[in-house]
């Protein structure tokens, strides 16, 4: 449904809190960290993202994407501007399914080419959704308590590249960190409060018992202002992949 302008200002003062800062037709929304968050975003972009359309050769045309947590749609909109045929988000709550449909439809993104679903990540359906060349798990591994529950489910609907993004714990072995971060952030858990933090061994000892071969990008920026967390090891960036040859990847990368 188009939006009539007049309209958009009034409908993104509606929403409590946006993750992200859109352009809508000159409407701006307010990233919650502000500037911080702009920077944030767009140097995981850089970080992640760029390297994976460019691993596909420039484009994500003919690709079917699977945006887990995918509030309000940012690396959905991101893949349909890198040309993805069809983009399916899944985020646990109504503000984002609802802020993220207003994006999609603000910016006249054609409604056959996306679908954003109110769901747990945990009942993911493969017969419902069908299969996807791409998942996105960003920002999302570490507010959940059942990883490999959740990379058994994402394995079974995805036929080539995982990419994950998430907080890790910094040392060498593998295992899972017990966390607790409150449910009342609209980023965190729904649910439960109780969350692991994987090592960068754990991820690649849990992507592999899927069938992928797995990646880790080595963060490599001149200025960390916003991804203070890449910087200190707190954080890291995967490419998992069940066909594509990732010794292609044009990034710094590390196996473990
Ligand atoms: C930190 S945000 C990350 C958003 C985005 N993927 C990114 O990386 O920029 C985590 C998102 O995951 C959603 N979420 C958390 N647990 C979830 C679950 N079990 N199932 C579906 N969505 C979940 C939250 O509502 C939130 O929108």
């Amino acid at each position: 449904m188009k939006q009539p302008e007049q309209d958009i200002q009034a409908r993104i003062d509606s929403f409590e809190q946006w993750h992200y800062q859109f352009d809508l037709k000159g409407h701006l929304t307010p990233a919650v960290r502000g500037e911080k968050s702009v920077l944030r975003h767009a140097r995981r972009k850089a970080h992640f993202f760029d390297p994976m359309v460019k691993l596909f050769g420039g484009s994500l045309c003919g690709k079917r994407v699977l945006d887990l947590g995918c509030n309000a749609g940012f690396w959905s909109l991101n893949a349909i501007e890198a040309g993805a045929d069809f983009v399916q988000g899944v985020d646990v709550r109504q503000m984002h399914i609802d802020q993220a449909n207003f994006v999609f439809e603000t910016l006249e993104v054609a409604p056959e080419r996306y679908d954003f679903s109110l769901g747990n990540v945990f009942d993911l359906d493969p017969e419902a959704l069908g299969q996807f060349d791409v998942v996105l798990c960003l920002g999302l591994l570490y507010h959940i308590n059942r990883p490999i529950e959740l990379l058994e489910n994402i394995a079974r609907l995805n036929t080539d590249l995982l990419l994950i993004d998430t907080a890790v714990d910094s040392a060498p072995q593998s295992f899972l960190r017990i966390v607790h971060e409150p449910t009342d952030d609209p980023r965190n858990a729904v649910d439960q409060e109780l969350v692991f933090w994987p090592t960068c061994k754990a991820v690649f000892d849990m992507t592999r018992l899927f069938g992928y071969d797995t990646t880790m990008l080595i963060p490599d920026f001149d200025d960390y202002t916003g991804l203070e967390d890449f910087r200190a090891g707190g954080r890291r960036a995967f490419f998992s992949a069940k066909q594509t040859d990732l010794s292609t990847l044009d990034a710094k990368t590390e196996v473990l």
